[in-house]
């Protein structure tokens, strides 16, 4: 189990979204818009196939941990291996050990993560994002929602471990959002694709 966690965490401390815009010539991306390294900040500097490309960087680093741990580990291991690197690869995210500890909110690399371990659970996550997003234009309030309803959903497509986890990570993703929650309260949360 610590093998999992750990090796998921050395996968979502991978900060693709500091990289790609690097590589882009945007400059830090921790100093544009929300200051956030994640795709829906990148879309911020008006490249789209950046922020795509951060997108899928962090939510397969997600999936490849999980799977990778799959296929790594003793059978009867593999259950609480996959399960310890979903929540490794999260806590990489959040807290990546090369960007001194400030990562991301980690709403992508949820969602890598739920795909790993239960596909329905993602899918239920992908309709709730899009569902909210389309309506409201927050992709924070999409995120939040999308969350809780995909965490809550694991109790019936997956296991009630994986559902504990996932709320746990829930937590931490709603706790990394506070500033968000605080700009939609007060109306001043910026749209999808507005400018920062
Ligand atoms: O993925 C994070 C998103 O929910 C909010 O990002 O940049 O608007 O703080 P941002």
């Amino acid at each position: 189990m610590t093998g999992g966690l750990v090796f998921g965490y050395l996968c979502g401390s991978i900060p693709f979204g500091v990289i790609f815009t690097r590589m882009a010539g945007l400059g830090d991306i921790r100093s544009i818009g929300s200051g956030n390294i994640g795709a829906t900040n990148v879309l911020r500097t008006g490249r789209k196939g950046v922020a795509v490309a951060t997108l899928l960087g962090d939510a397969l680093k997600g999936t490849f941990a999980v799977l990778l741990t799959k296929v790594l580990f003793f059978p009867e291991y593999v259950y609480y291996a996959c399960i310890a690197a979903a929540l490794g690869a999260f806590i990489g995210h959040l807290f990546p050990v090369w960007l001194h500890f400030r990562g991301g909110k980690g709403v992508a690399t949820f969602l890598g993560c739920l795909l790993g371990l239960c596909w329905p659970a993602a899918l239920v996550f992908a309709v709730v994002w899009l569902g909210v997003a389309f309506i409201s234009r927050y992709s924070s309030l999409a995120a939040l929602c999308a969350s809780v309803v995909s965490a809550l959903s694991l109790f019936y497509f997956g296991t009630s471990l994986m559902a504990c986890i996932a709320l746990l990570m829930v937590l931490l993703l709603w706790w990394k959002h506070q500033d968000n929650i605080r700009r939609l309260l007060d109306g001043k949360e910026g749209k999808i694709g507005q400018k920062g």
